[in-house]
């Protein structure tokens, strides 16, 4: 019999609930947008955030379960994203899925956040086989994770102060661009030509790491510099080499990674991965380099309840259910959940 996940992620600013069959066949993955509200202040206020979560998560499971044609006795299991995030977010979506899943007699499935976004990669109509590298680059994170097995996690480097999409979100803002400033950087540097010589921090070598707090303080000398001289900046200019900056580090790392490892297969997980320029140069790069590389569809990069949904189905099928105790967690490390005797098979 197949089984039916039903799974809500509200970590952030998206209220997400989605159904997913068997890991792989996503039935419904709704997502309700806050962006509206926050686009107001710049930013993610989070007394706001879990006050919308409030509002809209019974509407939206409602919805998730009207679009998969099921009802809530169709469902096998409830998961939910534990963390990291903001808590009191969190905590909606955590307390939601509880309450069903007690009610209901149902297994409860915690899954972190990062674990969801990589898992994304196995909703691909063609998943990727271990061992991987994956590179999972969101606006909190940009970690290189190493993968033997489901539920098996070697952090190969991370960043050592900014993420690459808080980059991208400051840089934007500084640019006058509206919240979230990804997207908008990206058609921004569409625009313009990639001039401005901005640094690379390759740090030490062989390192994996990553830090972007240097290029951050490049591009915003570069427009104060320009201000205060009077000359004319250039934005379309400044998003473009900023944007190729970050590209040229996040490509080189991971190739690096994959080739260190010895692995054939690279994976792009997280919301920096809906960019563009970076999942063309990824491409490129892995292909020049023999590597195989997967990247889930735009909608399934972004924070989305689907992801969460095809992890927990990997957790479940090794047993590795929450207990009543489950909590939101803001900061969670992500650990290995597979045992030694762990499962291979995509
Ligand atoms: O994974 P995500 O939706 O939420 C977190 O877990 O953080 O990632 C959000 C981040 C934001 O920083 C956003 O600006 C960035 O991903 N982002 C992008 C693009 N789309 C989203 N950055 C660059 N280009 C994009 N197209
Ligand atoms: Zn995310």
């Amino acid at each position: 019999m197949s089984t039916k996940i039903l799974s809500i992620e509200t970590s952030c600013d998206e209220t997400s609930v989605a159904i997913v069959v068997d890991g792989r066949e996503v039935l419904s993955n709704v997502i309700a947008s806050q962006i509206d509200v926050h686009q107001l202040y710049g930013g993610v206020v989070p007394e706001i955030a879990s006050r919308q979560h409030l509002g809209h998560i019974s509407f939206v499971v409602g919805q998730a379960l009207s679009q998969a044609k099921l009802s809530l006795q169709d469902i096998t299991a409830v998961a939910v994203t534990q963390g990291p995030g903001l808590v009191g977010s969190l905590l909606v979506g955590l307390c939601y899925a509880k309450g069903i899943a007690f009610g209901r007699r149902l297994p409860l499935i915690g899954v972190h956040h990062l674990e969801g976004h990589l898992y994304a990669n196995f909703l691909l109509s063609t998943p990727p086989t271990f061992p991987l590298v994956c590179l999972v680059v969101s606006g909190g994170h940009t970690d290189l994770i190493y993968m033997r097995r489901h539920g098996h996690y070697r952090l190969l480097g991370r960043t050592r102060d900014d993420a690459a999409g808080e980059a991208f979100d400051k840089i934007a803002r500084v640019l006058n661009l509206p919240y979230p400033g990804g997207p908008h950087l990206e058609r921004l540097a569409a625009t313009g030509a990639p001039t401005i010589p901005f640094p690379r921090a390759r740090l030490e070598a062989g390192s994996l790491d990553f830090s972007f707090s240097g290029l951050k303080s490049a591009v915003l000398n570069h427009i104060h510099n320009s201000q205060q001289r009077g000359e004319e900046l250039f934005p379309a200019a400044v998003a473009a080499s900023f944007q190729a900056a970050v590209t040229e580090v996040l490509v080189e790392k991971s190739i690096e990674a994959a080739l260190t490892t010895g692995v054939r297969n690279l994976c792009l997980a997280g919301g920096v991965s809906a960019n563009s320029a970076l999942r063309s140069a990824m491409g490129q790069a892995a292909q020049a380099h023999g590597l195989q590389l997967f990247v889930p569809g735009v909608e399934l990069c972004t924070d989305n309840a689907a992801m969460i949904g095809a992890a927990a189905y990997y957790r479940w099928r090794a047993g590795a259910a929450s207990d009543a105790e489950l909590n939101a967690q803001a900061m969670l490390p992500l650990i290995n959940w597979a045992v030694d005797s762990g499962d291979n098979s995509a």
